[in-house]
């Protein structure tokens, strides 16, 4: 489906808990996914069923992805507990993104599951590679470390704390005296895992799915990216203007020099008939070339979470919301028959009213996992909305979906067992 036309569909569906998310997203800054929809090469179900609903700069990704230039994808996952259902559509948008010519890089966030909810190292690790096995299973390629065991993470985390103070953790965060010091130190390793790939691979733009509730990394790991630029660089009608935020003379000079026709200034190099991007990219070669990162302010998008299959949070703390990989068979049947449905009071009702698909858990399974084609979701929709379908023959159908796909991702999680180093 091209982009134009799925606009109309995504409202449907883009309903489900938007109106919530709406109001924090425009108090954030985080704009809405259809201003980027026309550009997007193609759509992916998570887009096009409003499971990722927002973003920040997502154009620049989609410009890389339109012109075959080098992006990044990267998530990371705390191991505190074994990977379940809630976790699924986030590991699919980074494999999505990696076969769109993404770098990928994963990292399990074991400093953060050790600081912030006690897990041992071994448990960590362990739990680790069961999150790393799910995405292999999916068809994920690329980098994958543990926060613990990498250097250039550690170092340039300690680098990147040199610009921020504890009034704005205490802002964003609300650290305040009794805050344990592990706590800061997780959150700017975060913000390195996410400049890391430009550390190690090169600058590019670089694409953190997540969900709303990591916003206050994102914000700060964009703060922090911008503050260590050596340079600006800004159009002004005919020159491009290079000005040095804290880059040394010498510098300047080189910037000076690289072009054509360029004249030197206090603090800043005005550049004439150049086009701006090349300048930019110059711009970051020689920062690198004097010490810096020159840095692409990274981007992220946000999906609504999946909700728990008795309604109201995912969460591995309330066992009957969810199932995880692992789970007998008997169990993932119990804990589907007992979901919660947008079902009518009697039979009778549902007839007559229609179920609210949109409201329920057994739907939104099958929207965000278990049934690829639209046609056939949609029809699960229809006949949901006009009394058609009863819920426990929705019920059992989705089971046979569940079981069906929990054996499957099992056997391709075996398969890749040996693929996954940490
Ligand atoms: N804080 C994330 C969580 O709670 C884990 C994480 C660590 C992460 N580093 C990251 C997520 C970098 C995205 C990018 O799940
Ligand atoms: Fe939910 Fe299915 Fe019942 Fe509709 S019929 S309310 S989708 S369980």
């Amino acid at each position: 489906m091209k982009a134009d036309e799925i606009h109309s569909e995504v409202s449907p569906w883009g309903t489900l808990q938007s109106l919530d998310y709406n109001q924090v997203f425009s108090e954030f800054g985080i704009e809405p996914i259809a201003t980027v929809l026309p550009d997007l090469p193609t759509v992916p179900s998570f887009i096009r069923r409003g499971i990722v609903i927002g973003h920040r700069d997502y154009g620049v990704i989609v410009d890389a992805m339109r012109k075959g230039r080098p992006f990044h994808v990267l998530t990371g996952f705390m191991p505190s507990g074994l990977p379940h259902l809630g976790h699924l559509i986030l590991m699919k948008e980074v494999v999505w993104h990696v076969q769109q010519g993404g770098n990928g890089y994963v990292l399990i966030a074991d400093r953060e599951a050790h600081a912030v909810r006690g897990i041992s190292w071994d448990d960590c690790i362990r739990y680790g590679r069961e999150y790393l096995k799910c995405l292999f299973a999916l068809g994920f390629t690329g980098k994958t470390y543990a926060q613990s065991e990498n250097e250039v993470v550690k170092d340039f985390a300690f680098e990147a704390s040199t610009r921020v103070n504890l009034s704005e953790l205490h802002a964003i965060y609300g650290f305040g005296p009794e805050t344990s010091l592990s706590h800061p130190i997780s959150v700017i390793t975060q913000v390195a895992d996410i400049l890391y790939p430009q550390i190690d691979w090169g600058p590019a733009p670089t694409l953190v799915p997540v969900g709303i509730d990591q916003d206050p990394h994102i914000r700060l790991t964009r703060d922090i990216a911008h503050k260590l630029r050596m340079f600006t660089v800004e159009s002004r009608g005919s020159t491009i203007s290079v000005r040095s935020k804290n880059a040394s003379p010498a510098a300047l000079e080189e910037i000076c020099s690289s072009f054509k026709d360029a004249k030197l200034y206090e603090g800043h190099v005005d550049i004439y008939g150049e086009s701006i991007e090349d300048v930019r990219e110059k711009t970051r070669e020689i920062e690198r070339e004097f010490g810096g990162y020159g840095f692409y302010t990274p981007s992220s998008t946000y999906h609504i979470f999946m909700p728990g299959l008795q309604g109201g949070k995912m969460s591995s703390s309330i066992p009957e919301s969810l199932f995880s990989f692992y789970e007998p068979a008997r169990s993932v049947r119990r804990k589907v028959m007992n979901a919660l449905t947008g079902g009518r009071a009697t039979l009778e009702e549902q007839r007559r009213f229609g179920g609210e698909p949109d409201k329920c858990p057994i739907y939104l399974l099958n929207l965000f996992h278990m049934v690829e084609d639209d046609g056939e979701l949609n029809e699960i929709r229809r006949q949901c909305l006009q009394g058609e379908l009863m819920c426990g023959t929705c019920k059992k159908q989705t089971l046979t979906r569940v079981i069906t796909f929990l054996h499957d991702f099992r056997e391709r999680m075996d398969a890749v067992s040996d693929v996954v180093e940490v």
